[in-house]
């Protein structure tokens, strides 16, 4: 080895510094998130889509009422009736809708009912923020190049089911969270937003996903915003 080439095994050893406690290299994130998007054009009419705790519905409302996104969420369409979601809605005064899919025998049915919900609350983009279930055809149709996901994972890898647990599994050193389209086929469509993270040696299920979420938080409202410009519902320039 000379002088000046890395000493990869040094790598694999952990330096006295970070064997006590690691830090969050912060230029690991999505750096370039403007403070604000454009006011230009009318506010966005959101339908959100959740099953469980809300934390992303919370930060694309709190991204909503700190004027940093124009926008509107019309309707929470949630599918859980223990979903701590509507309590937040609740919170807000955003109206909210259960639609228990246990009430219905097809997919498709299902998903045609959260359709007349969201037309009838005239939604015009569809954000699925911890949404649990598979979504058909019948859904994103209605909805074309109008429908995110977010999921905790930096996309291609880790799809589907317990992307957290996949990534800590796979011993990656860094993971993250991804808004894109919805299509088809489970987190794949294209991507609109990404943000990495670091996994730590110690982490835990729950300490890498909180940090996630943290990013996940940071990223939807811009993604909205992101989408939005593509459908034209804001000026380009
Ligand atoms: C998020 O981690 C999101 O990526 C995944 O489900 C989780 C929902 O969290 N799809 P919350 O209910 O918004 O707190």
């Amino acid at each position: 080895m000379t002088e000046s080439s890395p000493d990869f095994n040094a790598v694999n050893a952990v330096p006295a510094a970070l064997s006590r406690k690691e830090t969050v290299d912060s230029s690991l994130v999505f750096p370039h998130l403007p403070a604000n998007l454009p006011k230009a054009g009318n506010p966005i009419k959101l339908g959100v889509m959740a099953s469980g705790t809300g934390s992303n519905f919370e930060a694309v409302q709190k991204a909503i009422a700190n004027g940093q996104l124009n926008a509107q969420i019309l309707v929470l369409v949630y599918n859980n009736p223990e979903a701590k979601v509507a309590d937040r809605a609740a919170r807000w005064g955003i109206p909210s809708v259960l639609l228990n899919h246990r009430d219905f025998q097809r997919r498709e049915d299902f998903d045609h009912q959260i359709v007349q919900t969201l037309q009838q609350y005239e939604v015009e983009l569809v954000v699925m923020a911890g949404w649990m279930r598979l979504v058909t055809p019948v859904l994103i149709d209605a909805f074309p190049n109008r429908m995110l996901n977010i999921h905790p994972s930096l996309l291609p890898s880790f799809r589907g089911v317990k992307a957290v647990e996949q990534a800590l599994a796979a011993g990656v050193k860094i993971t993250g969270c991804t808004v894109h389209f919805v299509s088809v086929e489970v987190d794949s469509g294209p991507i609109l937003l990404q943000a990495a993270v670091p996994v730590l040696r110690d982490d835990t299920l729950e300490t890498l996903h909180a940090r996630i979420q943290v990013q996940e938080h940071r990223i939807l409202p811009f993604a909205i915003a992101l989408a939005a410009f593509e459908a034209g519902d804001y000026p380009k320039s």
